[in-house]
């Protein structure tokens, strides 16, 4: 049976956007901790959680070991617990489905796939050392893995369809192979011996396996044919394309598998490298930008090819991931104090989906209020800011945040309507948590900003010629004419707020020293708020 999905990626104008039941869609999201969907009773207090904190989206994962217990035996009570606590609150779902990997391993692997070494290889290290992660090499776990996916989605069809509640599927979690950049099994090493398909030799001819393969093929002499270490080379960067490919043609199996019953937008995500890390020292081979071109070649079916943004250069990264069409969706990203200034960054710079801080339902204390407060915020938006990505009237305006926290100093600007924003963010007193991280993927660095980090970003979008509507915490706006011609200056500002149906409702009329006499908009430091601002030339 084929059933129209109620929820697609379109692109519309400048941005592929998704929409739901017809509608251009911001999902106001929150990855759950990985064990609190599998009890129903402790997943709706998780839930009760995230709909006063505003979200409108949950990605939570779903256990291949619990619905497939035995081979073939299917239980999807817990699904459909899932969905229904969901749509009870008014959230939609994005499973995450924890098939064969999860972060790498293949711990969500059912008991009889686990326990079966022979049908279900395991990855070998050159030493012969087995990893608990199944090789991709395997035929066997692939079909059972699609197998499984496509009940899953077949379940999810048959449960859903009318409604709505899941919106999109993540297929598998952070896949990557470590700590060597490929598997050693005898099958895979009759693998890497074998010539390297047609596909990705024509994509190198033509130029398009990305910079950063093109490079490799370049290095190894632009051969037109040959196995995997004749073409990109025998190191580790080009075992990692080996990887990549056995990964994404898994995955694509997964995937393909799932849409026949029920095709929903679906999507995978990478976990990211440190700086200085080397193909085998990181999970290597996964949805990585600098191997976006072979994910995508191998695995058509997915939609979107998402980053888990942990670490504090979170534009560095999502620039990383707006490359060569890819919709930005960032499924998981580290919940700290400037975990909402980053969403909504995301939402006017990359016209991201939608952004999930991970573990939303132990977030607390001022990290609770912050999200809470800018989900609000971006729910009264959504439209404005939907239509803002499509047609390019939206701008976003962050400080630039370092892999070491450190904050690049120089003014942040963008245009607009022919006007230049000029922004400088507070500096926040506080800082997020002290300990350098409770996450154990996370490794050494600090977890959260120090003090002196500023919490802050904005988004402004153009209503008219001279009107826009500002969205923002921590940052005093100045403006000046893009083409250098005569000053800006401010006419009328109003603070408010967008109902979440998205009315207007005006407050003061702010002036004198709320706009340091006319010089700048200044949007406070203690939470997300909203000013209507018009704007003249003279
Ligand atoms: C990234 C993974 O995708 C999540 O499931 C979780 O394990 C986090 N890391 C935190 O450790």
């Amino acid at each position: 049976m084929s059933t129209i999905a109620r929820s697609q990626l379109r692109r519309v104008g400048l941005r592929t956007q998704l929409h739901v039941d017809g509608k251009p869609f911001l999902a106001l999201g929150g990855e759950l901790g990985n064990s609190n969907a599998s009890d129903l009773a402790v997943l709706a207090t998780a839930l009760d959680k995230c709909q006063r904190m505003n979200l409108n989206t949950i990605m939570l994962p779903l256990y291949w070991d619990l619905i497939e217990p035995r081979e073939g035996e299917f239980d999807f009570l817990l699904v459909q617990g899932s969905i229904d606590l969901a749509r009870a609150r008014h959230l939609r779902l994005v499973p995450l489905w924890f098939g064969t990997w999860k972060n790498s391993m293949s711990c969500y692997a059912p008991s009889w796939v686990k326990r079966d070494t022979n049908r279900f290889p395991r990855v070998h290290r050159s030493s012969g050392e087995l990893e608990e992660i199944i090789s991709p090499q395997s035929a066997a776990a692939n079909e059972a893995d699609a197998n499984a996916f496509a009940r899953l989605m077949r379940f999810i069809r048959d449960y859903d369809a009318a409604t709505g509640t899941v919106i999109m599927v993540q297929v598998e979690n952070e896949v990557g192979m470590i700590p060597e950049a490929r598997d050693h099994s005898e099958a895979a090493e009759a693998a890497y011996r074998s010539d390297v398909p047609e596909t990705l030799l024509t994509l190198a001819r033509n130029g398009e396996l990305g910079p950063e393969v093109s490079a490799l093929w370049e290095a190894a002499g632009r051969k037109t044919a040959g196995s995997w270490g004749e073409v990109f080379g025998t190191g580790p960067a080009g075992d990692e394309v080996f990887s990549a490919w056995q990964f994404a043609t898994y995955v694509q199996k997964v995937t393909a598998a799932g849409k026949r019953e029920y095709a929903l937008p679906m999507f995978t995500n990478a976990a990211l490298i440190r700086p200085g890390y080397q193909p085998g020292q990181y999970p290597s081979a996964g949805p990585l930008p600098h191997l976006l071109e072979i994910w995508r070649a191998g695995a058509p079916s997915l939609d979107m090819i998402c980053p888990d943004i942990y670490f504090p250069n979170f534009i560095e990264w999502c620039d990383k991931y707006d490359r060569n069409g890819n919709p930005v969706f960032i499924p998981e990203m580290a919940a700290t104090m400037r975990a909402s200034a980053n969403a909504v960054f995301a939402a006017a710079r990359y016209g991201a989906i939608g952004c999930g801080p991970f573990s939303i339902e132990n977030v607390e204390g001022e990290k609770q209020r912050l999200i809470s407060d800018c989900y609000a915020a971006l729910a009264g938006l959504s439209e404005l800011i939907l239509i803002g990505q499509q047609e390019g009237t939206i701008l976003g305006l962050s400080p630039k945040v370092g892999f070491d926290w450190s904050v690049d100093e120089s003014m942040q600007a963008g245009e607009l309507g022919g006007i230049t924003f000029k922004a400088v963010f507070d500096r926040q007193e506080i800082g997020g948590d002290t300990q350098t991280t409770t996450l154990p993927t996370l490794g050494a660095g600090r977890w959260d900003a120090p003090p002196g980090t500023p919490h802050g970003a904005a988004m402004i979008l153009q209503q008219s010629p001279d009107a826009f509507i500002v969205l923002g915490m921590g940052v005093k706006i100045t403006f000046a004419p893009a083409d250098g011609q005569g000053k800006i200056g401010i006419d009328q500002v109003q603070e408010g707020r967008f109902t979440p149906g998205g009315v207007w409702r005006g407050g003061r009329f702010l002036n004198g020293d709320e706009t340091h006499q006319g010089r700048h908009i200044h949007l406070p430091d203690v939470s997300w708020t909203v000013q209507r601002i018009s704007l003249y030339r003279y």
